[in-house]
């Protein structure tokens, strides 16, 4: 079988896991944590790295740490992974679901402005599956309405836009170290700012707002810290991050040129502008087609391919259709984020990906293609 997506370890993580060991650092202090803040947060070029448990809290401290609220309201992509919506549910703001563009899978910079109230402090965006958001014309709207942008980068490690890389493309960004992602710490985030007082603000919170003289609190904090374990190990995946992220790129280019051939299959996106880093390798089946995904899934899985499907857009998910104050409104058109959620579904995409492997897969793809299509 090949998985959808396995850790590339081949470096000096287990070096550094056993030196927290044998120096007994094992929990959230230790000179780990404050190597991979700094060499996540230059590599980004970004001022400050502020490292956390994973990248939904990522979010959530992003949010606190500029202090958005009860009340507010957060304009973010409907076609997201759930922890985009959470995190500011966790505030007690609202989410305000916008459609996704054709063009890069991302938030549609059109349709924001009309979700702008006088409760709206700030735009999220995610830069979807490797693929960075266009945003000149959404940082623009920001200005021109006082709102905060932020970035949840998550999938997008070592992207660019026009040359810059992504985390430092807003106020403040989120990203996570989860197993899948293209530099892993197992579970981990990192919350990136150029922001002095962001800065102070999110490691203030992250450490249950612990101030001077100890156990005397001003402010409701959170236990988010990532263990010097973890950041050990992150320290040996950004030793390598380079060719993990042209890893990425090289096995989509593989991909594309014997996807292309293929009739009926929409690779994944690349704007003139972007450097996509093609966290995971999605495809989106045309309805020419006439193939239900979830059957092409499953005989994939039955032929020994590993994959899964695009994320279920979040005006459709059953939690939200609750009558619960908390919840974004999901009444609306979002044609766009049903075309991707409905049709898409991502092949196996580790960095570690031979091209027998991708050779396999395609040729899986065509015949499970050829074999539903009769
Ligand atoms: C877009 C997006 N945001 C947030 C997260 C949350 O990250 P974590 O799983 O580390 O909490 C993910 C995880 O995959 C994600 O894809």
């Amino acid at each position: 079988m090949i998985p959808v997506c396995i850790p590339t370890i081949k470096g000096n993580e287990l070096k550094y896991v056993t030196d927290c060991i044998n120096t007994n650092w094992i929990s959230s202090s230790g000179k780990y944590v404050d190597l991979f803040e700094q060499g996540f947060s230059n590599y980004c070029n970004v001022k400050h790295g502020i490292a956390c448990s994973n990248g939904t809290v990522a979010l959530h401290l992003a949010l606190e740490s500029l202090g958005i609220t009860k009340n507010n309201e957060v304009i973010m992509p409907n076609f997201t992974m759930i922890s985009t919506a959470f995190s500011i549910i966790y505030t007690g703001a609202k989410p305000v679901l916008v459609d996704s563009e054709e063009n890069t899978w991302n938030i549609d910079v059109n349709k924001i402005e009309e979700k702008i109230t006088d409760k709206t402090k700030a735009i999220m965006v995610m830069h979807t599956y490797g693929h960075p958001v266009d945003m000149d014309p959404i940082l623009k709207i920001a200005k021109n309405n006082n709102l905060y942008v932020i970035e949840d980068a998550a999938e997008a490690h070592g992207a660019e836009y026009k040359d810059k890389k992504v985390g430092n493309l807003s106020d403040v960004a989120a990203f996570s170290f989860y197993s899948n992602k293209i530099l892993t710490t197992g579970e981990g985030g990192m919350v990136l700012t150029n922001n002095d007082k962001v800065a102070e603000k999110a490691k203030l919170l992250r450490n249950v707002a612990f101030t001077t003289p100890r156990f005397v609190h001003h402010e409701i904090g959170f236990n988010y810290r990532l263990t010097n374990l973890q950041a050990a190990l992150g320290v040996a995946q950004l030793e390598n991050i380079e060719e993990y992220v042209s890893a990425r790129i090289n096995n989509a280019s593989k991909y594309t040129k014997l996807i292309r051939e293929i009739e009926g299959i929409t690779t994944p996106p690349k704007a003139s502008w972007a450097k996509n880093v093609y966290w995971m390798y999605g495809i989106i089946l045309d309805s020419k087609l006439n193939i239900n995904r979830d059957e092409l899934m499953k005989l994939m899985y039955q032929e020994g391919v590993e994959t899964r499907p695009f994320f279920i857009p979040m005006h459709h998910q059953p939690l939200f259709k609750k009558n619960d104050s908390r919840f974004p409104d999901i009444n609306g058109e979002f044609p766009v984020s049903e075309k991707l959620g409905y049709n898409g579904l991502y092949l196996p995409s580790s960095s570690s990906l031979t091209n027998q492997e991708i050779e396999f897969v395609v040729d899986k793809l065509k015949y499970c293609i050829k074999k539903l299509s009769r």
